[in-house]
């Protein structure tokens, strides 16, 4: 994925999730495992200082710290889950300093700086054998490949970068003691990127392949890993057209140390890995032929033996490996033969052959093997680059990985460590001149004043190795070309003469008495910028000729194999002239890479070995150290550290700490720089602390910058806090306003139902109340549509209202509802039969008893209603059977009037009929009479038929006068009577008397016969009291109070 579309794809909040994962990864590590940049080591100058800061990181897991720009990168010996693409996306785009050192942050940031000022760049990778850079290379290639912008053809060229490295591998990598995929040559390697950063192309230079391991190996070492993968994973077929066994024991180039097996390593696998590579890179068939038949035939040529004939000199007695050789090479086996045991001398423009004595005849074939691979080898380099050139004229931009071999020193050192040293030191003066160069520019691009830097310029070792005429270099190719018995030791007798006094170099003959002992005859000693390495002379000679006869090449050139006969072209050698020594070539090689370094930007990344069992979490003080040494990292640190430790661009030191500043935080508005002026003015650094450049500030010392990301990372954890808070805040409100919108949004839709019910109710009510009111005003029509419904509404109306309010008693008939007109029949109806009911109710509910009280109060009714002024008073008194008992009534009486059967009896008061005076009587109705009883004696006997009438006032007194027959004159006249319950006797004797018209109620006064023929009054007035008295007149008067009418 490309960094923009990156920065497309990513959410924000996966964009926040990653600041924070960063910020907290920074805090974290910094503060739990030492720092995480040697430049602000306070002790920079100390070793120890510096070892311990990067074990305890190693310890943690830790193996990448920072000196400035460079990485350096202790070899874990293990898996370690930092590679993974979330860790690559980690790094894409983010500033180098903001997170923990990781070799991705190194590349990303060269190629974002390759691509914002569009130039070139290299990455440096060095170190000791097994230390980690073909590691290192590996990881930044898979880093572009994934970061950099795919399309097909690109990832085409992705593909064959990638794959370029197995293939490589195979061909150039061999277990060595110190490592199991020990590069045996060194590499450069170019991407080249168009201008949006795609990778369009890549070119690679290998340098000084060790070419002696075709022919031997060390014990416990390997040939190169090629030669195990065909013999091991190569099909059936193939061996058999190649010649070869399953077996590497039966090839003496692969068994000399002993160890042709190796647990870590699969050649099977590898072997299929390398076939596809080849595919992917665009070999042909015939060129995988013509390769592999190479690889058979060195094997083949390894088996090739000699013997001795009887003039010593070598014969050749294994006709089968030649043949193999012959036929996978093209090359006649009589050639062959003529050309591993002869020499072809010219003489006098004549040529002859002599014959080799058996050690020379091992030691042409040997040469012939080496020369063979090594320009095999070659090819197969200029074979990948042909497959990676691009072929577009436009301008591209290059990262070149050099993944070269570091400093070494071994008990015993010889020619390979003297070339790969001088190569060391070439680097050490390159990263010299470009780090010293690009500072001072830097300071004067600030306009800082530069101040001397006190560093050791290894300039000088340079020039007494490479120096015309007088360097070593030089030396021992004179010593190789000059005629005569040279020898190794005459090459040290003459470096001892050449440049005896030159303060770096020391042999035995030279040194004074306490480094001689350190020394052997044959050593001579060179102080390199990292330390003392003494070398043997033994072998510098040969190993420098790299000899391979010149007949060899002309054998060589009859091949009818493709690759051979490109590698050994018919014009190639001067006949003459002596081709260049080894040395040579690698100094013009290494002049060359200088030369395709010093225009590119330099980064580097120093691999340190922590032990040498290749064991994981195991760190081996006195082997860091050494490296560190050797590596020159103190070195670096301090020329690093000459001026000023740290230094950033205005923009970001400002972003990174305007926190600790209330003037420049959140924003600042004014230029960055005078932003960092007001910070660092809040920050109180001191005049000598800090300079400020034109776009950058220069910190001199690291504690001032600790200080500083101390303030920042308490400050930091504050911000966060309140960042978070805020963005809690922010949640919690982006919530609740959702929350409020879907409220509203239910309620609207609510109200609109509501409503909507609303008005259907009352377009419902509307049509209900026209219709009503449409029923209402026909309702006096015949029965129609129109008030069908209404009628049949005040109907059921009516009945409700009538089932609710129907009379309780017959009197409440008059309650009756009025109907509307048209229940008025069906009312009528109704109420009568419910009358009719209520009635029926009523009488059966009645006992006889009261039967018969209400036919007696009937019957006072019909004789004294609206007559008397008093009867409604009685109305409400029930009857009694009698007032008096007949037990009450005399004995003497009732024994007269037994007979005739006691109706009734009550007590009364009589008026004298003269004087009027009252007297307490029984009144008793029997059967047939009245009889007015005075205690034992019967008084008075009105037979029923001689009771003419009884006179009531209409007043409210108690009076009744019997008038009665009287026709005797002894007989005695009318009673005047005074009776409480005058309604009830009156009755009763009505009843007994069945005399229609008995009672006669008069207004005024009354006339009654005292006896015959002499009559009395009784005259009734109303008055203020109940008075009875005797009047003037002779008139009984009796007055009585108006009783109120009900
Ligand atoms: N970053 C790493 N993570 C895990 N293992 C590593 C890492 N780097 C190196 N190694 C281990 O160390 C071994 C040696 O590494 P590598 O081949 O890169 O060393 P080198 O420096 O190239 O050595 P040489 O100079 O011999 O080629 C690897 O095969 C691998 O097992
Ligand atoms: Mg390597």
């Amino acid at each position: 994925m490309t960094h923009m579309a990156l920065e497309v794809k990513e959410s924000l909040e996966e964009r926040c999730n990653r600041i924070l994962r960063n910020m907290e990864a920074s805090l974290t590590t910094r503060d739990r495992v030492g720092i995480q940049d040697f430049v602000l080591l306070d002790n920079y100058t100390s070793e120890t200082a510096f070892l311990d800061n990067l074990r305890k990181r190693f310890h943690e897991n830790l193996v990448y710290t920072y000196i400035g720009t460079l990485l350096v990168s202790v070899n874990p010996y293990k898996e370690l889950d930092i590679y993974s693409k979330n860790q690559m996306d980690t790094y894409m785009g983010v500033n180098f300093f903001e997170l923990p050192p990781h070799i991705y942050a190194l590349a990303d940031n060269v190629f974002r700086t390759m691509l914002s000022e569009f130039n070139d760049h290299f990455i440096l990778i060095s170190g000791e054998s097994g230390a980690g850079k073909t590691e290192a290379s590996k990881k930044i290639l898979h880093f572009y490949a994934v970061s950099c912008p795919s399309t097909k053809v690109l990832n085409n060229v992705r593909d064959r970068l990638l794959v370029s490295n197995p293939v490589l591998e195979a061909f150039g990598n061999a277990k060595t003691l110190k490592n199991d995929n020990s590069s045996r040559f060194g590499k450069y390697m170019d991407i080249q990127f168009d201008h949006q950063g795609g990778a369009v192309g890549g070119h690679i230079l290998s340098y000084l392949l060790e070419k002696s391991r075709v022919v031997h190996q060390n014990h416990g070492e390997r040939n190169f890993h090629i030669f195990y993968q065909l013999v091991e994973g190569g099909e059936e077929n193939l061996l058999r057209w190649l010649g070869l066994e399953r077996n590497c024991q039966n090839y003496s180039y692969l068994v000399q140390g002993n160890c042709a097996k190796v647990s870590s390593i699969n050649d099977k696998s590898d072997w299929k890995t390398v076939g596809r590579a080849l595919s992917v890179i665009g070999f042909s068939e015939s060129d995988t032929e013509h390769l592999f038949g190479i690889i058979a035939s060195v094997l083949h040529l390894g088996n090739v033996n000699f013997e001795a004939d009887a003039r010593g000199y070598a014969s050749l007695n294994n006709n089968l490996e030649m043949h193999w050789v012959s036929k996978l090479l093209g090359i006649p086996t009589q050639v062959l033969q003529q050309g591993l045991t002869h020499r072809k001398i010219e003489a006098k423009k004549e040529e002859v052959f002599s014959p080799l004595t058996v050690d020379h005849a091992v030691y042409a074939r040997d040469a012939l093997a080496k020369a063979i691979y090594g320009r095999t080898f070659n090819w197969l380099v200029n074979k990948i680059n042909e497959s990676l050139a691009n072929m577009d004229s436009s301008r591209k931009t290059v990262i070149g990985l050099l993944d070269i071999y570091g400093f070494e020193v071994f008990n015993v050192n010889s020619f390979e460590q003297f070339c790969i040293n001088y190569c060391n030191e070439k680097l050490q003066q390159l990263f010299i001149q470009l780090t010293l160069k690009s500072e001072q520019e830097e300071y004067e691009m600030e306009g800082i004043e530069w101040e001397p830097v006190p560093y050791f310029n290894n300039k000088i070792i340079c020039d007494l190795v490479e120096e015309k005429h007088r360097g070593i270099i030089s030396l021992l190719d004179e010593e190789c070309l000059r005629p005569g018995e040279a020898t190794d030791l005459t090459l040290l007798d003459k470096m001892e003469e050449k440049i005896g006094g030159h303060p770096h170099f020391v042999t035995h003959k030279l040194a004074d008495q306490k480094t001689r002992k350190t020394l052997e005859r044959g050593d001579f000693r060179l102080l390199h910028y990292a330390g003392e390495v003494t070398y043997c002379v033994v072998g510098f000679l040969d190993k420098n000729n790299d000899l391979l006869y010149r007949n060899g090449k002309e054998v060589m050139q009859q091949s009818k194999n493709a690759i051979i006969k490109h590698c050994f072209p018919p014009t190639e050698p001067d006949r003459k002239k002596r081709p260049e020594t080894v040395v040579t070539q690698f100094k013009s090689s290494l002049v060359g890479l200088t030369e395709i370094l010093m225009t590119k930007e330099p980064w580097y990344i120093r691999c340190i070995k922590p032990n040498e069992a290749k064991q994981p979490g195991c760190f081996d003080d006195v082997l860091v150290r050494h490296q560190v040494k050797y590596l020159g990292l103190m070195e670096h640190l301090r020329v690093r550290r000459a001026g000023f430790a740290y230094r950033r661009k205005y923009e970001i030191f400002l972003q990174r700490y305007k926190a600790l500043c209330p003037d420049t935080w959140p924003n600042w508005k004014g230029t960055a720089a005078e932003g960092v002026r007001c910070l660092i003015k809040h920050l109180d650094y001191k005049p000598d602390e800090y300079k400020m450049g034109r776009t950058k500030i220069f910190i001199r010392h690291p504690r001032t910058l600790f200080a500083t990301e101390d303030a920042f990372q308490v400050c930091k954890n504050q911000l966060a806090t309140r960042i978070q808070a805020k963005y809690k805040g922010y949640r919690v409100k982006g919530d609740y306003q959702k929350q409020k919108e879907a409220a509203t949004k239910i309620e609207n839709c609510f109200r609109g139902m509501m409503a909507r019910k609303e008005r259907e109710k009352r377009e419902w009510a509307v049509r209900i109340i026209k219709r009503f009111i449409k029923g209402f005003m026909t309702r006096n029509e015949p029965a129609s549509v129109d008030n069908r419904e209404y009628l049949a509404y005040v109907r059921q109306n009516y009945l409700t209202r009538l089932k609710e309010n129907l009379p309780k008693t017959v009197l409440e008939k008059d309650s009756w509802p009025t109907p509307p007109p048209v229940l008025r029949e069906a009312s009528q109806l109704l109420k009568k039969l419910y009358i009719r009911h209520m009635i029926r109710k009523y009488v059966h509910g009645m006992t006889k008893e009261r039967k018969a009280q209400l036919q007696l109060k009937v019957q006072t009714s019909s004789m004294f209603k609206d007559k008397k002024e008093n009867y409604p008073i009685s109305v409400c008194r029930p009857f009694l059977d009698t007032r008096i008992g007949v037990e009450d009534i005399s004995m003497k009486v009732m024994q007269v009037i037994r007979h005739e059967h006691v109706k009734y009896g009550v007590s009364v008061v009589k008026y004298d009929r003269n004087g009027f005076r009252p007297r307490p009587r029984q009144l008793v109705l029997t059967q047939e009479a009245v009889y007015l009883v005075e205690e034992a004696k019967i008084k008075q006997r009105i037979h029923y038929s001689s009771l003419k009438g009884v006179s009531v006032s209409n007043l409210s007194d108690n009076f009744l006068i019997l008038h009665v027959t009287c026709d005797d004159i002894k007989q005695k006249g009318d009673l005047v009577l005074q009776c409480d319950f005058l309604f009830e006797a009156l009755t009763r004797l009505s009843v007994l008397t069945s005399k229609q018209n008995l009672i006669q109620v008069v207004q005024g006064s009354v006339r009654f016969d005292i006896q015959p023929g002499r009559e009395g009054f009784v005259d009734f007035r109303s008055g203020h009291e109940s008075v009875v008295y005797r009047a003037k007149n002779g008139h009984l008067t009796v007055e009585s109070t108006r009783t109120k009418s009900r």
